[in-house]
């Protein structure tokens, strides 16, 4: 899979780093333009590269990687988001040092993220934990489960797919509605480390 991030710090290097020994593709932009990106590029290895917002958007998926101050004008760059398949990894925070959480009281952050971005397939992933707590890049790593939350069936499918790929535990919460507001920061299930080391099958 090609696999386009808005944003190109913490969350987007995570995600590049467990997706990139599965064999898929990872483009990473910024504000700053592709050719700041280059250094990372290196570093990340092949598999990699850098591209401006709008040729990450262009890519199988995309995954919003920014900071919610700045969720508006990233999205408000892709000029069309019809159709596409959009990861939001945001969280509403107002503020990161301390660490505060933004006004939760109406619509989900993911549903706000929706609403900006008309005909979007807007799932909410890779959100619930610190990255700290998934930056285990071994096969040996902890199967954590990270929690997947959307109202269109077909596009939550590859997103959970690759997370079990990848090495964790996709747990489906359901609509962005009722599983964004469980996941999101603030929720009940958000900053929860689940690791599953034994599962029952029957
Ligand atoms: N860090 C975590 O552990 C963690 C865990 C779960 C969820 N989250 C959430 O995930 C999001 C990203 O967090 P992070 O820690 O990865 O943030 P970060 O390290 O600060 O990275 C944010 C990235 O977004 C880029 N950016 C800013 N505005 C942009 C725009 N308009 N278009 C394209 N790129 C833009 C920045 O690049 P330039 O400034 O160079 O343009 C930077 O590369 C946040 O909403 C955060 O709450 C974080």
């Amino acid at each position: 899979m090609n696999i386009g991030i808005i944003g190109a710090g913490t969350v987007a290097q995570t995600i590049a780093r467990h997706v990139l020994p599965h064999g898929h593709k990872v483009m990473l932009s910024n504000t700053r333009g592709p050719e700041s990106l280059a250094e990372l590029v290196k570093q990340l290895g092949p598999g990699v590269s850098a591209g401006t917002p709008q040729q990450a958007a262009d890519q199988d998926i995309v995954v919003l990687a920014v900071m919610w101050w700045h969720v508006q004008t990233a999205l408000f760059s892709i000029s069309d988001w019809k159709g596409r398949v959009l990861v939001d990894a945001t969280n509403r925070v107002a503020g990161i040092s301390p660490l505060s959480v933004g006004d939760l009281s109406g619509r989900t952050s993911s549903e706000i993220v929706s609403d900006l971005t008309p005909g979007a397939r807007v799932v909410k992933a890779f959100n619930s934990v610190p990255m700290a707590w998934i930056s285990d890049f071994t096969p040996s790593k902890p199967r954590t489960a990270l929690f997947v939350s959307g109202d269109d069936g077909e596009a939550k499918k590859p997103v959970h797919d690759l997370i079990e790929e990848i090495g964790f535990t996709g747990v489906d919460l359901g609509s962005l509605a009722v599983g964004g507001r469980l996941q999101q920061l603030g929720g009940p299930l958000a900053g929860i480390r689940l690791n599953f080391v034994e599962r029952f099958s029957l």
